[in-house]
């Protein structure tokens, strides 16, 4: 049976989103079954119309759908991706690990491999304390962390992050993301994927 990946984040302005991407194709070629979804909006409508770029980017991801608690509860390892807000995780990503609660109690998201990915417009504007905070969150559920390390075929050429993909966008909205940092995202859900199915003994014996 394929292992169960779920790649869940919260993007404006599609950085984050085309790392997800990544993340879930990687997973994807090592055979697993991935459910790509996002974040709920949480910003009113006016804030919204107020940016072209993000405007633009919520209708153009329309078609994925919201993650719902369930969705963890279903994966046996999951990546979370945010921007970078003043250092810390999106408001919108935070919300949906604050609306975990139940899932967390019963013991649903521990002994699964996580694993996390981060934009932030400077190279030293938050992404590696962005990653650090979502770790503290997964010490939390007893999940089982995984960093990107050094392992991928060209870690440095993706700003040799280790914790995670992490990727300066300088305010870039919806360019491409560079081939780097696909590399460095497809590298990181394979790992994911990779320890989520070596550790499955673990949510056996719960
Ligand atoms: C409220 C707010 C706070 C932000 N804080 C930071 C920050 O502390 N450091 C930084 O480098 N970028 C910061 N940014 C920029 C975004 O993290 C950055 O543009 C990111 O690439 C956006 O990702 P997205 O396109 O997936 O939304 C902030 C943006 C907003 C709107």
């Amino acid at each position: 049976m394929s292992t169960k990946i779920l790649v869940a984040y919260y993007s404006s302005t599609g950085n984050v989103h085309q790392i997800a991407q990544a993340v879930a194709a990687g997973a994807e070629s090592t055979g697993a079954e991935v459910r790509l979804r996002r974040a709920p909006e949480l910003a009113p409508a006016e804030a919204v119309e107020s940016n072209p770029a993000w405007k633009a980017h919520l209708e153009a991801v329309a078609d994925v759908p919201d993650v719902t608690p369930d969705d963890f509860v279903w994966s046996e390892g999951y990546a979370l991706g945010t921007p970078t807000r003043y250092g810390t995780p999106s408001a919108q990503l935070k919300q949906v690990i604050d609306g975990l609660g139940p899932q967390w109690q019963q013991g649903l998201l521990a002994n699964k491999a996580a694993t996390a990915f981060v934009s932030a417009s400077n190279a030293h504007g938050g992404n590696e304390s962005t990653l650090l905070t979502l770790n503290n969150v997964y010490a939390h559920w007893g999940a089982i962390i995984v960093p990107s390390g050094y392992t991928s075929a060209n870690p440095y050429a993706a700003g040799g992050n280790p914790y995670g993909t992490g990727y300066a966008s300088g305010g870039a909205t919806d360019t491409p993301l560079p081939d780097e940092y696909v590399e460095a995202g497809k590298a990181q859900g394979a790992r994911l994927a990779q320890v989520a199915r070596l550790i499955a003994p673990l949510r056996a014996d719960r």
